[in-house]
């Protein structure tokens, strides 16, 4: 019997059942949503934190009753970042480590797991070549390589064994604007960002079903020391500050993508909508980096 057939009671009957189960699936997402952002990171890691965005982002998350893991290779610059943490209430482990370094990578996890599990880990730190570097082309090429996709790999692997042992747990991994496509400006750069930006993709559902959560943060420019080596223009740059702050509130919100600013998002999807020979003849007109 089609619905034009029903007698009306049982039309208004079927009418009200659809509304109710609309009703409940509604109040289900907001409760879902508030407990979402409620429940706030305790324990976080951030790599790459002596410097630039991830800076920001320990700042940003900084108070009284969070515990900081912030990794870098610069022990001034790191020690000094503890020191500001501190002073905003939180309590901080600051290591030295190079992201490179696997077993040390998996020794920091599994220490973490026995004194402040990690509840968020955020991969961020990575390099990027710029034009005026005098470093010989291969050897940057395989760094990038190495600290952007193996050293991801390094600080994403060991910490999600051990989130999906307990049921939880939250991963960012930093990629970029380059990463949405590779780039014949830079070639390598942009390769190690997409591949880092479809694995977090691809291993989201298996993280989720172990009750893991998956972030890809794609931020345009940012001010930091990767930028403030480039010598062209860039456009929509921005203030670390403002990008942790982004960063802070959409994984708080454990949004799966937070890609940023919108401007620079639109920009490149128009560019990557191009036939293949006309957006390397445009791309291919900026300055060349590894
Ligand atoms: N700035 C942008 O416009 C932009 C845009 C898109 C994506 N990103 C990405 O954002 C992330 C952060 O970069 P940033 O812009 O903030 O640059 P940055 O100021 O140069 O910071 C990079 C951080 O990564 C750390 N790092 C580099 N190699 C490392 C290694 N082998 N082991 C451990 N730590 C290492 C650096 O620590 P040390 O100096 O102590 O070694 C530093 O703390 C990178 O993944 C970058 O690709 C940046």
């Amino acid at each position: 019997m089609n619905s034009t057939t029903l007698p009306a009671p049982m039309l208004s009957d079927k009418r009200n059942a659809h509304r109710s189960s609309l009703l409940i699936a509604f109040s289900a997402y907001l409760r879902y949503n508030t407990v979402m952002t409620q429940r706030t990171f305790k324990s976080i890691l951030i790599t790459g934190a002596s410097s630039g965005i991830g800076h920001a982002v320990a700042l940003e998350f900084a108070k009284q009753d969070v515990h900081l893991t912030i990794t870098g290779r610069h022990t001034d610059r790191l020690h000094a970042l503890e020191a500001q943490l501190v002073a905003k209430g939180a309590s901080v482990t600051a290591q030295i480590l190079d992201v490179v370094d696997r077993s040390a990578m998996t020794e920091m996890a599994r220490d973490a797991e026995a004194n402040n599990p990690f509840d968020l880990v955020i991969a961020n730190a990575g390099i990027a070549s710029s034009p005026n570097d005098d470093t010989p082309a291969e050897e940057l090429i395989c760094d990038i390589f190495s600290i952007n996709l193996a050293g991801v790999l390094n600080t994403v692997l060991p910490a999600a064994t051990l989130m999906r042992a307990r049921g939880a747990g939250h991963i960012a991994i930093v990629s970029s604007i380059a990463g949405l496509r590779g780039l014949p400006t830079a070639p390598a750069y942009s390769a190690s960002k997409v591949a880092v930006k479809a694995w977090g993709e691809a291993m989201r559902p298996q993280l989720a079903a172990d009750g893991v959560g998956m972030t890809i943060i794609i931020p345009g420019f940012v001010e930091s020391r990767i930028t403030d080596a480039n010598t062209f223009p860039m456009p929509f740059i921005m203030p670390a500050e403002k990008a942790a702050k982004i960063i802070v509130s959409g994984l708080q919100r454990r949004k799966r993508t937070i890609a940023f600013p919108w401007q620079m998002v639109w920009l490149m999807r128009c560019l990557t909508s191009l036939p293949g020979p006309i957006f390397d003849a445009v791309l291919s007109r900026g300055p060349k980096k590894a």
